[in-house]
């Protein structure tokens, strides 16, 4: 599994919230920015500004990937226990990370600490795999088993549906929050349509038998080609100010 390569599919569907976002908490008169949690930089190497842009991620192998694309300081630290002075950036921000956090509201307090007053906090995307809908039915069981993989794997699967009330409890007021559009499996290319399933076969192996992955690959693409397929996990985001 090429992470990066994934890392920046993922991106490309928070792309027009993002700069929506970022433009909104004034990214370009902004002087220091943080990602915490910022895994190959995916997001963090497309930023365009001229603040001193930092990241931090708890892999060293995904530090030497994002070292490769982006010239933000970078450190090896843990969300729950950020490593900067209160107060040190403009805007902080996560993507697809609060899901992975054992503790989300401590990340959350610290990522609110560490930003300036007046600053803005921004997280742009938690899935809520509780609420996941696939049709048609057969492809409910797909859904079972990626929702159930992921928890074995130690994703919070409900974060997403929990993300404003985390951001309320940490006393960060809210300026806008609500659900990303999901990507419709129809719209997506062959090549992004086999990557999407290089991640399926990954996260199932060793959970449901060779066979049946197929056969649920085989009805995926059948009920794409047929216009009947629905796949949506609601993803949430929150733009808060300290
Ligand atoms: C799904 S990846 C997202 C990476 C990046 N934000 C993006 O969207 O491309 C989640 C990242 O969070 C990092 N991570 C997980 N738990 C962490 C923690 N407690 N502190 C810092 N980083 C953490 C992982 O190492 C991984 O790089």
């Amino acid at each position: 599994m090429n992470w990066h390569e994934r890392y920046i599919q993922q991106a490309a569907w928070t792309r027009d919230l993002r700069e929506y976002l970022f433009r909104q908490a004034g990214l370009s008169g902004a002087n220091s920015v943080l990602e915490v949690g910022c895994g190959t930089g995916a997001v963090l190497s497309s930023l365009e500004t001229s603040a001193a842009l930092h990241g931090l991620d708890l892999d060293a192998g995904a530090l030497a990937e994002c070292r490769r694309v982006s010239n933000a300081s970078l450190t090896r630290g843990d969300a729950h226990d950020l490593p900067y002075r209160n107060e040190s950036f403009d805007i902080v921000y996560c993507h697809f990370l609060l899901l992975w956090i054992k503790e989300p509201l401590k990340a959350i307090y610290e990522m609110k600490r560490v930003t300036k007053s007046k600053g803005h906090i921004l997280a742009f995307a938690e899935p809520d795999y509780t609420s996941r809908e696939d049709k048609p039915d057969p492809l409910a069981v797909l859904g079972k088993w990626q929702t159930e993989a992921l928890k074995r794997q130690g994703a919070d699967i409900g974060l997403g549906g929990r993300l404003a009330e985390l951001f309320h409890q940490a006393g960060i007021k809210i300026v806008e929050t609500g659900a990303i559009q999901s990507r419709s499996p129809e719209a997506m290319d062959p090549d992004e349509w086999e990557n999407e399933w290089a991640v399926i076969e990954s996260d199932l192996s060793g959970f449901a038998q060779r066979e049946e992955i197929q056969k649920m690959k085989h009805l995926d693409e059948e009920a794409r080609t047929h216009g009947t397929r629905v796949l949506d996990v609601p993803t949430y985001f929150a733009w808060g100010q300290v």
